[in-house]
């Protein structure tokens, strides 16, 4: 007695389905990211290896501690997470762990940032608290009353001083700058801690309102300046621009898990380039939907 055959048809179609579910690339195939937390990041900044310009790529990064990611600039003395980025001014604000606000006061090692990277201390005040001198080089007796305003905040307890302490502890640097080392020599100057202000809001008497960070300008090096016109058309498509080894040269990531050398909309004129250098989702997609149908032929000979 004859057994119906096997229903081999949509036993293909599955097979087909699945595979060809499992070989579309998705968003996790992409390695650069356009947001990182809530900051948006745009060239030259970039969120991993191969992302934003390769000047960059040394210094930033995207981490996630498990609930939240965050962008990081690392320097020779720290990591300090990037609080905003204003791609028109070229400037970004950084808010180092250990600087001391009104409300957390602690005991601050040096901030620092690396010369040979593409990062310069912008217009931030400075102010050196728990000093055990008043350095005549940098410390400006005219902004004495901002010495007086962040001493009012009870947490000066947490330095060591008493409530209400007297100004001659506190030093304010403006406009701040760092020494040959690059660095806001904290220990140097004898002084426990620093905080460093962005701008003083409407009240300079209420650090409460004040904006605390260090403001940094960054510059653009040689190699964006015969980039940058591919790297607006990229971004203008829905890519996110980057680099590739060995020669570091221009890559524009594109959304669908592919890498051009123009801009994501460029895809078919531009398909010569792909061929060569990477495999498209394409090629994959068009091996694994092979497979299954082979096999079936396969099967139904057997
Ligand atoms: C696309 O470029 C990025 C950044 O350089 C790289 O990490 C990724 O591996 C490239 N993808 C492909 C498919 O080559
Ligand atoms: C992650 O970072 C956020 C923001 O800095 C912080 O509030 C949170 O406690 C961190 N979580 C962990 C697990 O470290």
């Amino acid at each position: 007695m004859a057994l119906p055959p096997p229903p081999l048809l949509p036993f293909l179609i599955n097979l087909f389905m699945i595979l060809l579910l499992a070989s579309t690339p998705t968003a996790s195939t992409t390695v650069c990211h356009d947001t990182c937390g809530s900051i948006q990041i745009k060239y030259p900044f970039g969120t991993g290896p191969g992302c934003g310009s390769p000047l960059f790529n040394p210094y930033i990064t995207c981490i996630s501690n498990g609930t939240l990611d965050q962008l990081i600039l690392k320097t020779h003395t720290s990591s300090y997470p990037i609080t905003s980025i204003s791609y028109t001014t070229s400037t970004l604000i950084l808010t180092p762990p250990c600087m001391s606000t009104c409300t957390t006061m602690q005991t601050s090692s040096n901030f620092g940032l690396d010369l040979t990277s593409p990062f310069q201390i912008s217009s931030s005040t400075f102010i050196l608290l728990s000093c055990q001198r008043k350095s005549s080089t940098i410390c400006d007796t005219s902004f004495d009353y901002l010495c007086a305003s962040i001493y009012s905040c009870p947490e000066v307890v947490s330095l060591g001083l008493p409530l209400f302490p007297p100004t001659n502890t506190c030093c304010v640097y403006t406009p701040g700058n760092l020494d040959g080392e690059g660095e806001l020599n904290v220990k140097g100057y004898d002084c426990g801690g620093y905080t460093s202000v962005v701008s003083l809001g409407d009240n300079p008497t209420d650090p409460t309102h004040w904006v605390y960070g260090v403001a940094l300008k960054y510059t653009h090096g040689a190699f964006d300046n015969f980039v940058t016109t591919k790297c607006t058309s990229c971004e203008s498509s829905g890519g996110i621009c980057g680099f590739a080894p060995p020669g570091n040269g221009f890559v524009c990531v594109c959304k669908g898990g592919y890498n051009t050398s123009l801009d994501c909309s460029s895809y078919n004129q531009n398909q010569d380039f792909l061929w060569d250098s990477v495999p498209p989702p394409l090629k994959s997609s068009l091996g694994n939907v092979w497979s299954p149908i082979l096999a079936g032929i396969i099967l139904s000979l057997v």
